[in-house]
């Protein structure tokens, strides 16, 4: 597995493929778990050659505190990725990616002003940006998103396709721990207790329950909720326990 940080480098292994070679991306802000792993799975299943991305990408954190406490276990991460036969992980600095201070930014004003953008203001700018800049670097045939963000995953697709990206989007399904929480890299903040209770936001929230029932039940159970909604075919939620956000989804 070859690890590179810099774009000039990337483009000279890319200008070497040959064209015939398909490359899939994953994306990832590392800490990586079972979930990228199935990404990295899916990709190297339908493509000749699978690249990891690993930024920890400051714009999308509206919270400084977030982005500090956002763990960075590279190393690991390398292992994990190397024992699953991953070809290229591309771990670029922040000066690398914004080379321009972030004066450019791709924005969306319709689905982003919505849910996770309303508790999270500016965040899928940055999360759109990033990825537009890792489509235009690692020029992969496939992405891989996992769909345990799935305004994201709508977001990322509607990019790609307003902006004409020659990238197809692959939205895979979210792998979860064995009581249902779904897997996240801010999972280990969690402490032994909260991961417990934490079993309760997926279990109700693909319950019968109406959404304004589920809330309640979650409220007594002492998370504060940010949102239960049904669009998109799906029943969406957002949580907090205490400083930790989590969110999850589950289709219709
Ligand atoms: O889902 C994530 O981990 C991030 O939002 C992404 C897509 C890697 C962009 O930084």
């Amino acid at each position: 597995m070859n690890i590179v940080t810099n774009i000039n480098e990337w483009r000279q292994i890319r200008n070497n493929l040959t064209a015939k070679k398909t490359v899939g991306l994953i994306p990832t802000m590392g800490h990586l778990h079972a979930g990228h792993v199935s990404l990295c799975n899916r990709s190297r299943a339908e493509n000749d050659v699978t690249v990891v991305s690993i930024f920890v990408n400051p714009t999308q954190f509206n919270q400084a505190s977030d982005f500090d406490l956002y763990p960075r276990t590279i190393e690991h991460d390398c292992d994990i990725l190397k024992s699953h036969q991953v070809d290229y992980v591309f771990i670029p600095d922040a000066k690398e990616i914004y080379q321009d201070g972030y004066q450019v930014q791709v924005s969306e004003n319709t689905i982003s002003a919505e849910l996770e953008g309303l508790s999270r203001p500016g965040h899928f700018n940055g999360v759109l940006t990033v990825v537009l800049k890792l489509l235009n670097i690692i020029q992969p045939m496939r992405a891989y998103f996992g769909e345990k963000d799935y305004q994201q995953l709508l977001l990322v697709k509607k990019m790609v396709n307003a902006l004409c990206v020659p990238t197809e989007i692959v939205g895979c399904e979210t792998i979860r721990d064995k009581d249902g929480l779904a897997l996240s890299s801010r999972n280990t903040r969690l402490n032994e207790m909260q991961r417990k209770q934490a079993a309760h936001f997926p279990r109700l929230l693909q319950s019968a329950l109406k959404p304004e029932q589920i809330a309640e039940e979650l409220k007594t159970l002492g998370f504060k909720v940010d949102y239960i909604v049904e669009q998109w075919e799906r029943r969406l939620g957002a949580v907090w326990l205490d400083e930790v956000r989590l969110i999850d989804n589950f289709l219709f």
